[in-house]
């Protein structure tokens, strides 16, 4: 089976940093720190989060479960929104301006079993994007965490 169950995922959530998204040694001559961006590339940079975050969306209205609960999202929008969240958390040159995971998600009650629908639609979305198995993990180890502010209720 090609899914990682959920509660991989929370076992995940307590690594502070994966080595993959460490940030590099500064290169000789600069006094910038370089920025690791490469998962960022693997996920096809800005066009590819464009394009997946677009499927992720629509398939997170289409679900049957939590469809429900972006009935009312304007799907341009919140696509938006996930591309520069997760462009910059994974290196790449975005700014993410929309609310904190806490805020936005508050008062939603969203339950363990909807974050695991979540992830699910976003694991199916990335295959359809032939996104590889290893970069998906990446990716969903980055977003794990956040299972701490966004479920509010049993
Ligand atoms: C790691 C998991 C998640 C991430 C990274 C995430 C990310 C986001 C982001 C970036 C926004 C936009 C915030 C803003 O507009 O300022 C948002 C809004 C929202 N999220 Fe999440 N979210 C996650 C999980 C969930 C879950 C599990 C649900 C419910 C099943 C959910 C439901 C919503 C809804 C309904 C909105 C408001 C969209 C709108 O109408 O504008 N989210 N989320």
């Amino acid at each position: 089976m090609k899914t990682i169950a959920i509660a991989t995922l929370i076992a995940l959530s307590s690594l502070t940093a994966l080595p993959a998204l460490a940030q590099t040694a500064a290169p000789a001559g600069s006094s910038m720190p370089a920025k690791n961006d490469a998962l960022f590339q693997a996920l096809g940079g800005k066009p590819g989060l464009q394009a997946l975050m677009d499927v992720f969306v629509a398939g997170l209205k289409a679900d049957k479960r939590i469809g429900v609960q972006f009935k009312d999202t304007k799907a341009a929008y919140l696509s938006e929104q996930l591309v520069d969240q997760v462009c910059a958390a994974t290196g790449g040159p975005c700014k993410y301006e929309g609310a904190d995971m806490k805020t936005a998600h508050a008062d939603m009650g969203i339950t363990k079993s909807n974050f695991h629908a979540l992830v699910e639609v976003l694991q199916v979305s990335m295959d359809s994007r032939n996104i590889p198995f290893a970069t998906q993990n990446q990716l969903l180890a980055l977003l794990a965490p956040m299972h701490r502010d966004i479920i509010t209720a049993n």
